[in-house]
């Protein structure tokens, strides 16, 4: 199959990816967390060309992507108060809510026979524009091939999905980088699945109620993507923990021992310590004091040490506060929890 690329900056190529939606095509996108691969969320056959240019198993459930709130009559019986104040405060922006979905609502396939749906409005305008233009509600995914890291730039969905989807319109790298936080409010208390760029303290805030956060060795799993492995590298990631020093310290004796076959991903302060780094094998995550900065850089550096030849990568430790939850959750899968 052809993969058309198309900019998001240009009318007539939003025009011509609105039309593949409404025609049934798969079309990725950007969003400020990552690249959505979209396809109309009530055809199924749409549907089911996603799961298959993923490689995605297919009990694991897609989220919809909505342009405006009113869209959500279609999708749930009642907007529970809960619900309301958390759109008000974070749509459109990088947090999706789980809620009681209307049966029949959309077909089987997206929801993975679960009786629950994931809805987000995203906050970037090349995605509100194409959606708005296809007037659909849009099933969206990351856009990278199951168990590879998000995709963050146009061509890290190119390097996974070209000639198995219709259409990538490109949109520059996303803002936030990481994958939206998941709440689920289907329930009594409020649960967070994943984390993400809107904080367990913000939600709590604008709820004024304490919030549960999903423990991973929960026997209950609520989130069935987190049954399958994500963001690996080829190469084995590890975490190293302590002070600036002591992480590099641990870093350069590892290197030495890997003569020339591992990558380093770290913060610039860190960097600055190593003394046996090669160029070519290093990623500056950025500064440690903006956790922000290091997020969006993330899913980038993991997809760079796949096309080196490096036998081992590390990285560092770093605070779980604000967004450095969401990073920390992600590395630590990435690394699988190893630690050094
Ligand atoms: O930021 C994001 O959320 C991005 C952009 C494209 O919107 N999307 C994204 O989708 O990360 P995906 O499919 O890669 O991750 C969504 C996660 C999956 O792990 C899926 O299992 C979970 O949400 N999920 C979907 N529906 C669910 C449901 N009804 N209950 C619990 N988890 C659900
Ligand atoms: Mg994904």
């Amino acid at each position: 199959m052809e993969t058309k690329l198309l900019r998001g900056e240009l009318e007539k190529d939003l025009q011509e990816a609105a039309q593949l939606l409404r025609d049934g095509k798969t079309v990725a996108f950007p969003t400020e967390t990552v690249y959505g691969l979209g396809a109309n969320a009530l055809d199924a056959d749409a549907v089911r060309k996603i799961y298959e240019a993923k490689g995605r198993p297919a009990n694991n459930p897609l989220n919809v992507l909505i342009y405006d709130q009113a869209q959500l009559a279609e999708l749930v019986d009642s907007v529970p108060e809960t619900a309301q104040k958390l759109m008000d405060a974070f749509w459109p922006g990088p947090l999706t809510l789980i809620f009681k979905c209307r049966k029949h609502a959309v077909p089987v396939c997206v929801t993975g026979g679960l009786d629950t749906i994931g809805v987000r409005m995203p906050n970037h305008p090349v995605a509100l524009r194409l959606m708005r233009m296809a007037g659909l509600l849009v099933a969206a995914p990351s856009a990278n091939l199951s168990g590879k890291p998000s995709p963050t730039a146009a061509s890290h969905v190119k390097d996974d999905l070209e000639g198995r989807i219709h259409a990538i319109v490109s949109g520059g790298s996303c803002a936030v980088g990481l994958e939206s936080t998941i709440l689920d409010i289907s329930g009594e208390i409020p649960t967070i699945l994943r984390p993400g760029a809107v904080t367990q303290e913000q939600i709590e805030e604008v709820l004024g109620m304490k919030i549960k956060e999903r423990t991973s060795d929960s026997s209950l799993v609520q989130n069935p993507g987190e049954k399958y492995a994500h963001y690996t590298p080829e190469a084995p990631v590890y975490v190293c923990d302590g002070t600036p020093e002591e992480i590099a310290a641990k870093i350069d004796r590892e290197l030495e021992l890997h003569r020339g076959r591992a990558g380093v991903m770290l913060s610039k302060q860190t960097l600055r310590l190593l003394q046996n780094a090669d160029e070519n094998l290093t990623v500056n995550l950025g500064s440690r004091d903006d956790l922000e900065q290091i997020s969006g850089n993330l899913f980038a550096a993991l997809r760079y040490f796949d096309q080196t030849e490096v036998e081992a990568i590390y990285t560092e430790n770093f605070p779980e506060e604000k967004i450095g939850a969401a990073l920390m959750n992600r590395l630590n899968k990435a690394a699988n929890h190893k630690k050094l």
